[in-house]
C-alpha cells in the first residue's frame, strides 16, 4: 500500500475535554505517525471556509460555531493507506453508528459534536493539509 498523508482536526469538544492524547494514543496504535501538528483558534469564517463543500447543508451554520467555538488541533498522520486507515479509526460520522474501539464510538457526544476531522479523499487530504500548513512544517 502506498504511503500517504491525510489531514486530521480534533475537534472542540475532544479538546475542551483534554482528549487530545487519548485521540492520538488511537492514531498511532494504529500505526499513523503524527508528522505535523498545531492547536489553533479557528474564527468561524476560517471553519466555514474549511468546511465550504457542506455550504449548502442545514447542519452548516451550526458546524462552523461549533468549530469556531474552542480550540482545535490541527495535524498531519502519515501511514501506509493512510486516509482509509485514518477514516477507520475515526469511525462513523454518527457515533451511534461507529464500530466499537473507534475514536467517535468511545468519545464523540453527537453526529455534530464528534471529536474529529478526516479527510476522505486523496484529493481533499492533499486540499485540507495545505489550508493549515506550509510544505517546511511538515516533517515525516
Ligand atoms: O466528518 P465526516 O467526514 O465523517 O462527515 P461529513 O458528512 O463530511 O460531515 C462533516 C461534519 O459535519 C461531521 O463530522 C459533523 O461534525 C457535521 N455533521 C452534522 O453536524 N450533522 C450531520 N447530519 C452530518 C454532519
Ligand atoms: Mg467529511
Amino acid at each position: 500500500m502506498a504511503l500517504e498523508r491525510t489531514l486530521s482536526i480534533i475537534k472542540p469538544d475532544a479538546t475542551t475535554r483534554n482528549l487530545t492524547g487519548k485521540i492520538n494514543a488511537k492514531f498511532e496504535e494504529a500505526g499513523l505517525r503524527i508528522i505535523a501538528q498545531k492547536r489553533i483558534q479557528l474564527t468561524k469564517a476560517q471553519a466555514g471556509k474549511f468546511y465550504e463543500v457542506h455550504a449548502e447543508r442545514p447542519f452548516y451554520d451550526e458546524l462552523c460555531d461549533f468549530m469556531a467555538s474552542a480550540p482545535v488541533v490541527v495535524q498531519v498522520l502519515e501511514g501506509d493507506g493512510a486516509i482509509a486507515k485514518n477514516r477507520e479509526v475515526m469511525g462513523a460520522t454518527n457515533p451511534a453508528d461507529a464500530a466499537p474501539g473507534t475514536i467517535r464510538a468511545e468519545f464523540a457526544q453527537s453526529v455534530g459534536e464528534n471529536s474529529v476531522h478526516g479527510s476522505d479523499a486523496a484529493d481533499t487530504a492533499a486540499a485540507e493539509i495545505s489550508y493549515f500548513f506550509a510544505g517546511l512544517e511538515l516533517v515525516g
